[in-house]
């Protein structure tokens, strides 16, 4: 069994979590709940960032002490990792006893081994990165990780030799090809190394900054931010106190966001050098979420809070849509029409669809129970093939989880779901319910059944609330697939009672209001009528519905709508009102004279304040939709059957 250990940065305390906050969280849990799925031994870390100046002033402001204000301002990101499910093995706040001692006895080692010494600090500083700069490094004489205004100090610090580095390092990112990550990660930090890389300053005098941990041998200064943060990693696992725990360093994943990948490229390597102990495995720097193409920020208004998508979407819908949304490494934007987009189309279209199918076809064929294949089911072709699709899928996603392709890995996975649904159109087991032998039609859904099987226990990491809903309704349990069943053929149990699950994820609309809607109706979870054998009518009953002919007089915009039409049409003598949503595929003009077919019996609603007494048919996919017309002449009013 390998171990795993993967820990997220610890985020400061001052801000509210944010997407990009929530983001990084949300990965390191998937990649946990991967590497749990494949037996290694995983540990998962995370925690906050809880001293340093902008702490003390932000307590200052509020009259409070920052411990009392950190015990407040920890709390939203304690909530939203309950909220969204994410299964940390440990928070670290750097508050905590168990770490400060350790910083501290850390800071004593290395001085007592001559790796700190005294000096004159001369530089400037970026206050709300906590980071110091050269005159050199500064750009346009502003902060260059952030470009905001810093401030010139001059004052007697501590500093670490890191400079006594800088050739170990070149040569150990070089000689291990894994350790930043991405490639072009890699590069950035050798180009910063190309100058000469200067001592570390690691502490600030108490007269200026007194939030942070004392130094242990000197009462005047405390530790600088980042030399205290870096620390965490190892505090957490029992650095110098717990043997057996700490035997899960090093790290295999230090995830981090692009913009701290130099504290941890190249102070923590440094640090952990001049402690004798080995280095992370990889340090892998994804990419940003930005809001309208630019970095999200208080002043800009244009901060995506997870909170509220998640109470809008569900928590499994946003988990599924940051992992999938972002090709790891590289930026990605955030609409909330790219949010609803992808998930209507993976998750409410394909997925969704595919589990409602299923649950229907066997409730109405198969007594809701999970039917007997045929003696040999994986003989026929298509069946071959399907399941080859599965266990690709299966392998892919381990191959994309282990190198860090996520979304490729997750694009595989709903490629098996189409071809789930593929394969159902391809067999059309509604015809199959039709004949006198059922065992091709059990064989089809039993097939059907075992991939998606497959498909939602590769997605359970992702989704595990939802894919546990959908699995434990054919009999699975709702917690952690098991990893040698997701290759393993037949193992889902016939006979089993199906548990219906409602609709997994109803369909996203944008209302015109812009609010959003989850349509109760579902359209896209419905199988069509006559695919589904739960969905077939009677003669008697589509005899229920009046079909005629109309003539299309008038037709205009409906006021502050976007996709509002009023029309007027004559169905023999009588003159009719429709609203139909057909405004964003048709100009009012065009209609005008057009013989359109409509519903003439629907009880008459009030759409936008305007009465509709009757509904016109169209055909409608995806971003396409056409009016239902007669074809050559035909008086209007005639019934149509
Ligand atoms: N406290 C330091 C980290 C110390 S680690 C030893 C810090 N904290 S932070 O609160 O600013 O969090 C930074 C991290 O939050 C980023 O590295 C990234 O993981 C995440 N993100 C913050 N904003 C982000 C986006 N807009 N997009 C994606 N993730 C970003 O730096």
């Amino acid at each position: 069994m390998s171990s795993y250990y993967i820990t997220t940065p610890i985020y400061y305390v001052n801000d509210r979590p944010h997407i990009g906050h929530a983001y990084t969280t949300v990965l390191a849990d998937v990649l946990s709940r991967y590497h749990r799925l494949f037996g290694d031994e995983t540990y998962f870390l995370t925690g906050t960032d809880e001293h340093g100046q902008k702490v003390q002033e932000a307590a200052a402001d509020r009259g409070v002490t920052p411990q009392q204000h950190t015990d407040e301002t920890v709390v939203p990101f304690q909530e939203l990792w309950k909220k969204l499910e994410i299964t940390h093995d440990d928070f670290i706040r750097t508050t905590e006893e168990r770490h400060q001692v350790i910083v501290q006895e850390i800071l004593q080692d290395l001085y007592d081994r001559g790796e700190i010494y005294k000096g004159e600090y001369d530089g400037w500083y970026c206050v709300p990165d906590e980071r110091f700069f050269t005159e050199k490094e500064l750009k346009d004489g502003k902060c260059p990780e952030c470009g905001r205004d810093v401030v010139q100090i001059t004052e007697s610090n501590y500093f670490f030799k890191m400079s006594a580095y800088q050739d170990w390092l070149i040569e150990y990112i070089e000689k291990n090809p894994e350790f930043i990550q991405p490639e072009y990660r890699k590069n950035e930090t050798l180009g910063f190394l190309r100058k000469p890389l200067q001592d570390l300053c690691i502490s600030r005098p108490k007269s200026r900054l007194s939030w942070g941990i004392e130094i242990p041998f000197d009462s005047d200064f405390v530790t600088y931010v980042w030399f205290d943060a870096l620390v965490n990693y190892i505090s957490a696992i029992g650095y110098r106190r717990d043997e057996k725990a700490f035997a899960r360093w090093p790290a295999s994943c230090h995830l981090i966001g692009k913009d701290i990948l130099t504290t941890h490229t190249v102070y923590w390597p440094t640090m952990l050098q001049a402690m004798g102990l080995p280095q992370p495995k990889s340090i892998f720097a994804h990419g940003w979420w930005l809001s309208d193409q630019t970095k999200m920020s208080k002043s800009l208004g244009n901060v995506v809070d997870p909170m509220a998508l998640i109470d809008l979407y569900g928590v499994d819908a946003f988990r599924y849509y940051v992992i999938s949304g972002m090709v790891l490494g590289q930026d990605a934007n955030f609409t909330s029409e790219l949010f609803i987009s992808r998930y209507n189309s993976d998750l409410a279209n394909d997925l969704g669809n595919l589990n409602s199918r299923l649950s229907k076809l066997i409730s109405s064929n198969c007594d809701a129970k999970v039917p007997e294949p045929e003696e040999d089911p994986l003989a026929g072709g298509e069946e071959k093939d399907l399941w080859a699709t599965a266990t690709t899928a299966v392998e892919a996603l381990e191959d994309s989880v282990r190198h860090m392709h996520l979304d490729h890995g997750l694009q595989q996975v709903l490629g098996l779901v189409r071809a789930t649904n593929r394969y159902l159109e391809l067999k059309a087991p509604w015809n199959q319910a039709k004949e006198e032998d059922k065992r091709p039609l059990h064989t089809t859904l039993y097939v059907a059944l075992e991939a998606l099987r497959v498909a939602s226990g590769l997605l359970w990491p992702v989704m595990p609330e939802r894919m546990g809903t959908l699995r434990s309704s054919f009999g699975l349990s709702a917690e952690r697939p098991d990893h040698a069943c997701l290759t393993r053929w037949g193992v889902t149990v016939s006979g089993t009672p199906l548990t219906k699950t409602g609709p997994l994820f109803p369909r996203l609309q944008i209302k015109e209001d812009g609010k959003v809607e989850t349509s109760s109706d579902v359209k896209s979870e419905k199988a069509p009528p006559d695919e589904d054998g739960a969905g077939l009518i009677t003669f008697d009953e589509f005899s229920k519905v009046q079909l005629r002919t109309a003539k299309i007089l008038s037709a205009e915009k409906i006021e502050d709508t976007t996709h509002l039409l009023r029309l007027e049409v004559m169905m023999g003598e009588e003159r009719r009102q429709l609203v139909a949503g057909i405004a964003m595929f048709y100009e009012p003009d065009e209609l005008i004279g057009n013989s359109i077919v409509i519903v003439a019996n629907m009880k008459p609603a009030k759409i936008r304040g305007v009465e509709s007494q009757g509904m016109l048919l169209a055909a409608k996919k995806g971003e396409s939709l056409r009016l239902l017309t007669i074809d050559g002449e035909m008086s209007s009013g005639a019934a149509v059957s």
